[in-house]
């Protein structure tokens, strides 16, 4: 069932989002060669804290962080640890989410670490786009799978691939509501436009992007998803809402 938000509702979404872009950009400033994504979880929370919020991912599904980390060829999903040491050359994904006045905010980016080859800076930079390009198609009336579409048509033009195993969703007084919100274009047998969007609907939107196969595993720390191929892999994801004057990213 998707539940529709309220004005004031949104604002409150907004609050909390405001937190997490907060925190994020706090992080984004600290990343360089030496920093342990221990190092960063642990800032992540204090800023949270600091503005009264609660970090919205430990304990979810016993998941232990507070931070979900991405290095390289991981996918998403890596646990914060001192022995995770950020080196010059690498990419980081970072994604937080807090809860505050009983509602989340979710967002997501990949920094480079120092000076990154052009085929990173060129994955950063069509994931970060393709998400743009999503959020603009988050208008009412539309059709979900337009989000969808725009985002799969952006990064496969440009040679990468779009991950399948996880996708976006639904947000509000939980983590995780409907709709789900896949980065490619179901495609069952039947097509389908999606749901359509709807004043009031609040969506995290976030594309994982591989440079190679789009397939990934997951280690067996039971939470970190790599590629398979090995190759880099890049994520970005911002809260949404849809409202009658269209798209507003609330993680703005
Ligand atoms: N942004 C991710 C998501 O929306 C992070 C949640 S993972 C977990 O699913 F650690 F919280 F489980
Ligand atoms: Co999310």
């Amino acid at each position: 069932m998707i539940h529709l938000k309220t004005k004031e509702e949104i604002n409150k979404m907004r609050s909390a989002a405001q937190i997490v872009v907060e925190a994020l950009n706090t992080l984004r400033e600290m990343v360089e060669p030496g920093v342990s994504t221990w190092d960063l979880d642990k800032k992540a929370e204090e800023v949270a804290i600091k503005r009264g919020a609660i970090p919205a991912f430990k304990g979810y599904s016993d998941y232990p962080g507070s931070v979900c980390f991405a290095i390289n060829s991981e996918v998403v999903h890596g646990i914060p640890s001192k022995k995770k040491i950020l080196k010059e050359g690498d990419i980081v994904g970072i994604d937080f989410g807090v809860i505050l006045d009983g509602f989340y905010g979710d967002s997501a980016i990949t920094v480079p670490v120092g000076e990154i080859s052009a085929m990173a800076h060129k994955l950063l930079k069509v994931t970060e786009e393709s998400l743009l390009k999503g959020i603009q198609e988050a208008t009412p009336d539309n059709g979900l799978f337009e989000v969808s579409g725009a985002i799969q048509s952006h990064v496969e033009e440009m040679g990468f691939s779009i991950v399948r195993s996880f996708v976006g969703h639904g947000i509000g007084k939980n983590l995780h509501e409907d709709p789900q919100v896949p980065n490619f274009v179901p495609n069952n047998g039947k097509r389908s436009n999606g749901v359509k969007l709807k004043p009031g609907m609040v969506i995290a939107i976030e594309p994982m992007v591989n440079v190679g196969k789009p397939d990934i595993k997951i280690l067996s720390d039971g939470w970190t998803a790599v590629t398979v191929d090995g190759t880099l892999s890049a994520h970005f994801e911002h809260t949404v809402a849809v409202t009658e004057n269209g798209p507003v990213i609330l993680t703005q």
